[in-house]
């Protein structure tokens, strides 16, 4: 089964209390379960893995090769600054898709910029908990259509 790596940036662990009225009450732990259930459906495995510290994400990337098809992320605040995230998808070469619950380009400018979108596959924002299980649909699309 291909294995698919999903990425979470900072502040992420405190969804469910965060900034609710933007991002929704469902918490991380509940979106890896409704991702996983997705990707059973899709035929594909996921791993999960969430970090505050960017580094510790440009090490999970770097660790990605070889292990991973694809990768879901969901930057966080690192998506309008990382060039070290940018950098290590484009290092290791692995069909990205970027993920938000929120539909950046609808609040505050400096969130319009991306530096992951142009080094991404595509990038899925806007829709809560369903981008991410759009982003599991986009990654089994992905990997269908490479064989
Ligand atoms: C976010 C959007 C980012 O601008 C913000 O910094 C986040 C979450 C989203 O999922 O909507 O932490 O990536």
């Amino acid at each position: 089964m291909p294995r698919v790596l999903v990425l979470h940036g900072p502040n992420l662990n405190l969804l469910g209390q965060r900034e609710t009225d933007i991002y929704g009450k469902t918490t991380l732990e509940d979106i890896n379960c409704l991702m996983q259930q997705e990707a059973q459906k899709c035929g594909l495995e996921l791993s999960f893995f969430q970090s505050n510290y960017e580094g510790a994400l440009v090490e999970a990337i770097q660790k990605a090769k070889d292990n991973y098809e694809a990768i879901i992320i969901n930057p966080a605040a690192y998506t309008h600054t990382s060039v070290a995230l940018r950098d290590a998808i484009l290092a290791v070469d692995i069909p990205t898709i970027e993920v938000h619950l929120s539909n950046i380009y609808k609040r505050e400018e400096f969130r319009h910029k991306s530096f992951i979108s142009s080094v991404a596959v595509g990038q899925i924002c806007g829709f809560g908990v369903a981008s991410y299980l759009l982003a599991v649909r986009a990654a089994a699309e992905i990997l269908k259509n490479r064989k």
